[in-house]
């Protein structure tokens, strides 16, 4: 049995990865400072599965504890999700995000390096594409980024291009999700982000459940199809079904690249607001305001190289993603 070590392991799409491994038989090896996620979430993930989660609560900011992990466990694939993600509060404390980001897994990887561990999975993320490229985005298109937020995944690709590139053992893909929404089936796992939510599903959920008055529309005089902006919404068990295919091609390959996990679909927010007043039968009352300062009108990604490298395509659409978005927060109210 493999050992894969998952750090950020109880967070979004931490959680649901490690619900897909352990059931199709590798052995999670999980790390979290718990700063933006509970460890209740370990329970149900052993609920879901009948088997656990072998769990270090701790930073990845601290040597001695990754060196601990690595003596432990005979480590032979690292996920690497544990990151802090708020673009906003990025502009606001670039230096906490560079350190937690950048060098958070710089420590990782000099810990991999110790124990010639060569098999690395990366949480990228869509915001590396520069935003003057065509639609749909293709791996290959230029990289920029407009926050310390997304400068971190810039540097951090870049980190892992030079790494391959002195050592031709080292195995890695770097993962681009697009809009990762929905919750687990079971409504045990999901979304539940502490404080104000900055992206669009969270905030959808607030309004559902009384918890905020309406839903601030960022801008209707966008090109799109209704104004409103348009992302390539895609569900998070998806995304970790996405992680279960890369990891298995980083065990027998060597190389790194950039893969997209998106449907290949657009969805206005109207939309998608749209579609969980169906699916919830919940009444989302909305405001239309100013534009969000960095938002763009359109992009989604080209899923081609997902499908031809990994042999993966999502396979939940829009109404899945509202319905499990919903019964997840209903149940965590
Ligand atoms: P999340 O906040 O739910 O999970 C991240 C986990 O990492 C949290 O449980 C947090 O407590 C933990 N963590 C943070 N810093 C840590 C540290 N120094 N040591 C140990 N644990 C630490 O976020 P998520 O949505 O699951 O995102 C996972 C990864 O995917 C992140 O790297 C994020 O940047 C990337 N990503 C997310 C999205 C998205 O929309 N959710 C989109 C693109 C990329
Ligand atoms: C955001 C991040 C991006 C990250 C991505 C996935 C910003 C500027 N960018 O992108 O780095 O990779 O999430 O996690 O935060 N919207 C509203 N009202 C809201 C919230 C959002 O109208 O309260 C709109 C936005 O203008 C956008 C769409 O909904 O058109 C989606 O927004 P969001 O969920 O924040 O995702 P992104 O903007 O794609």
């Amino acid at each position: 049995m493999k050992n894969i070590l998952v750090t950020g392991a109880t967070g979004f799409i931490g959680s649901h990865t490690s619900v897909e491994l352990l059931e199709n038989g590798y052995n999670v090896i999980g790390i979290d400072n718990l700063y933006n996620s509970d460890k209740d979430v370990l329970s149900s993930i052993e609920y879901i599965t009948g088997k656990s989660v072998k769990f270090y609560e701790g930073d990845i900011l601290d040597y001695s504890i990754l060196k601990k992990i690595f003596l432990e466990n005979n480590i032979d694939c690292v996920i690497h999700f544990a990151a802090f993600k708020a673009v906003g509060e990025s502009v606001e404390k670039p230096l906490d995000y560079y350190y937690n980001n950048v060098s958070g897994t710089l420590n990782i990887l000099n810990c991999m390096r110790e124990f010639n561990c060569k098999k690395f999975i990366y949480s990228s993320s869509a915001t590396v594409y520069d935003k003057d490229n065509p639609i749909p985005y293709l791996e290959h298109y230029k990289k920029s980024a407009t926050s310390p937020y997304g400068y971190t995944k810039v540097m951090v690709e870049q980190i892992l291009s030079d790494i391959y590139v002195s050592d031709k053992d080292f195995s890695c893909v770097m993962l681009r999700y697009f809009n990762p929404i929905g919750a687990h089936k079971s409504g045990l796992i999901g979304e539940n982000p502490k404080g104000v939510p900055n992206n669009l599903m969270p905030y959808i959920c607030d309004v559902a459940i009384s918890k905020r008055e309406f839903l601030n529309v960022f801008g209707n005089d966008y090109n799109t199809v209704d104004g409103t902006g348009v992302r390539d919404y895609v569900h998070v068990v998806d995304i970790a079904r996405g992680h279960l295919e890369a990891m298995k091609y980083v065990l027998i390959s060597k190389g790194n690249i950039g893969i997209n996990l998106g449907t290949g679909k657009g969805t206005s927010v109207l939309e998608l607001v749209e579609c969980f007043e169906r699916v919830s039968g919940k009444k989302i009352n909305i405001r239309i305001c100013g534009r969000r300062d960095g938002d763009i009108d359109e992009f989604y990604a080209d899923t081609t190289k997902a499908r031809e490298i990994l042999g993966w395509e999502s396979r939940f659409d829009i109404e899945d993603m509202c319905l499990d978005s919903w019964n997840y927060i209903k149940a965590h109210i």
